[in-house]
C-alpha cells in the first residue's frame, strides 16, 4: 500500500484525492495535505480524511507520513517541488507538464534514477485502457497502414481561472495545459516524435498562447494536425485515419467510448466506463511499479515525457513565445 501525499490543494487535488478514496485502501492510501496555507490543508485534510497536514510542500516531503508525493502545483513550480521531494526520498506522480522545458525535466529524471526512486508525468491517458487499445489496433494494423491523425483540445477557462491558466510567471498557455494532451495521444498512436512542424498561435494578453495549431509531420510520411485553447469551446475529438478506416474518440483525453469505422461500412463500438474519475489507472500504475522498486513505468517512460517535452519546446520556439522566467 502506498501513502500518498498531496502537494498544492488546488483543483485537480480534489480529483486526485476523491479517486485514491474510492481506491482500494490496499493499494493507495491519502496519507497528507500540503499547501501554502494552514487553514486550507486542514479544511482539505478534513474534508477526505487525511490524517496529517502541513502549511509548507517542504515539511510534508520531510515527514515519514508519506511514500509518494503527487505535484499538482502551477507548471513554472514542478521543477522545484519534484527536486524537494526528491531529495526527501519520496516517490513521485507530477502533473503535466512535468516541466516548462526539456532541460529541467532531464535533470529531474536523472536525479530521480541516481536515488533509485519512481517518478512519473501524470500524462494519465496513456493508460486509459481504449488509448492502449486503439495504439495495438493500429500497430497490427486493423485499420490499414495510418497516415494522419487528427486531435483538438479546448475549453474556455474563466473567473480567477483563466488568469491562473494564462499567466506567463506560472508557465501557462493552452500548449502546456490541454496541447500537450494532443501531442500525448499522437505520440502514443505513431510511436515516434514529429520530425517536421508547422505552426502558428494567437497570444492573448498576458502573452501566452490563447490557441495554437500545428501541423506536424511523423517519420515514413505520416501526419498530425492538433488544435488547442483556452479560449474557445471545442470537442476533443481524436481521430486516427487508416487506409482502411478510422478510429474515433469523441473525447479522447476521456477515453471511455471509441468506434472502429471500417471503409466497408462495418462499425465496432467500444465502451470501458471509468469506475471511478480516470485517474484510478495511472495511480494504480504508479502504486504498482513502487512496490516492485522500478523507477519508471513502461507506459509512459522518462525518454516519452521529455521528448514530448522538446515538442513543446520546439512550438513555443517558432512562436517565439518565451515565459517571464526564461
Ligand atoms: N491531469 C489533469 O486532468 C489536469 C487538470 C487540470 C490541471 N492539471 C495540472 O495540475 C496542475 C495544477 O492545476 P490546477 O488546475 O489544480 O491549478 P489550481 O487550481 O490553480 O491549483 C494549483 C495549486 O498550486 C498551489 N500554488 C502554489 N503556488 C502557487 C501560485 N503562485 N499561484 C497559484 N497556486 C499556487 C496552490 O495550492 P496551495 O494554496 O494549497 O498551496 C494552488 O491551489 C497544473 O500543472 C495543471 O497543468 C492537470
Amino acid at each position: 500500500m502506498i501513502r500518498w501525499g498531496i502537494m498544492g490543494l488546488g483543483n485537480i487535488a480534489a480529483k486526485f484525492a476523491e479517486t485514491v478514496d474510492f481506491m482500494d485502501s490496499d493499494t493507495a492510501v491519502l496519507a497528507g495535505a500540503a499547501s501554502r496555507s494552514l487553514e486550507k490543508a486542514k479544511a482539505f485534510a478534513e474534508k477526505y480524511n487525511i490524517e496529517n497536514y502541513f502549511d509548507s510542500y517542504e515539511k510534508m516531503c520531510e515527514s515519514d507520513c508519506i511514500d509518494a508525493v503527487y505535484i499538482c502545483t502551477p507548471n513554472n513550480l514542478h521543477y522545484e517541488n519534484c527536486m524537494t521531494a526528491l531529495k526527501n526520498g519520496k516517490h513521485i506522480l507530477c502533473e503535466k507538464p512535468f516541466a516548462t522545458d526539456a532541460k529541467k525535466a532531464e535533470k529531474v529524471y536523472k536525479f530521480a534514477e541516481e536515488k533509485g526512486l519512481f517518478i512519473m508525468e501524470g500524462l494519465w491517458i496513456c493508460h486509459l485502457p481504449l488509448i492502449k487499445k486503439a495504439a495495438e489496433a493500429v500497430k497490427n494494423g486493423v485499420i490499414g497502414d495510418v497516415c494522419h491523425i487528427r486531435a483538438d483540445y479546448g475549453f474556455i477557462a474563466q473567473g480567477a481561472r483563466r488568469e491562473r491558466k494564462f499567466k506567463t510567471q506560472l508557465g501557462g498557455g493552452a500548449l502546456l495545459d490541454v496541447g500537450i494532451y494532443n501531442i500525448g495521444f499522437v505520440k502514443t498512436i505513431y510511436g515516434a516524435d514529429p520530425v517536421n512542424i508547422k505552426t502558428d498561435c494567437i497570444l492573448n494578453e498576458f502573452g501566452t498562447d490563447m490557441y495554437g495549431s500545428i501541423l506536424a509531420e511523423y517519420p515514413d510520411k505520416k501526419f498530425a494536425s492538433m488544435t488547442s485553447s483556452i479560449g474557445l469551446k471545442m470537442e476533443t475529438e481524436g481521430v486516427i485515419y487508416g487506409t482502411n478506416g478510422r478510429i474515433y474518440f469523441p473525447n479522447y483525453q476521456k477515453a471511455e467510448k471509441m468506434q472502429i469505422i471500417f471503409n466497408d461500412g462495418r462499425v465496432e463500438e467500444y465502451s470501458e466506463p471509468f469506475a471511478s474519475t480516470g485517474f484510478e489507472y495511472q495511480i494504480e500504475e504508479c502504486c504498482a511499479r513502487i512496490e516492485c522498486g522500478a523507477v519508471e513505468s513502461p507506459y509512459y517512460t522518462h525518454k516519452q515525457s521529455i521528448e514530448v517535452i522538446k515538442t513543446l519546446d520546439e512550438v513555443r520556439a517558432a512562436w517565439g513565445m518565451k515565459f517571464d522566467f526564461e
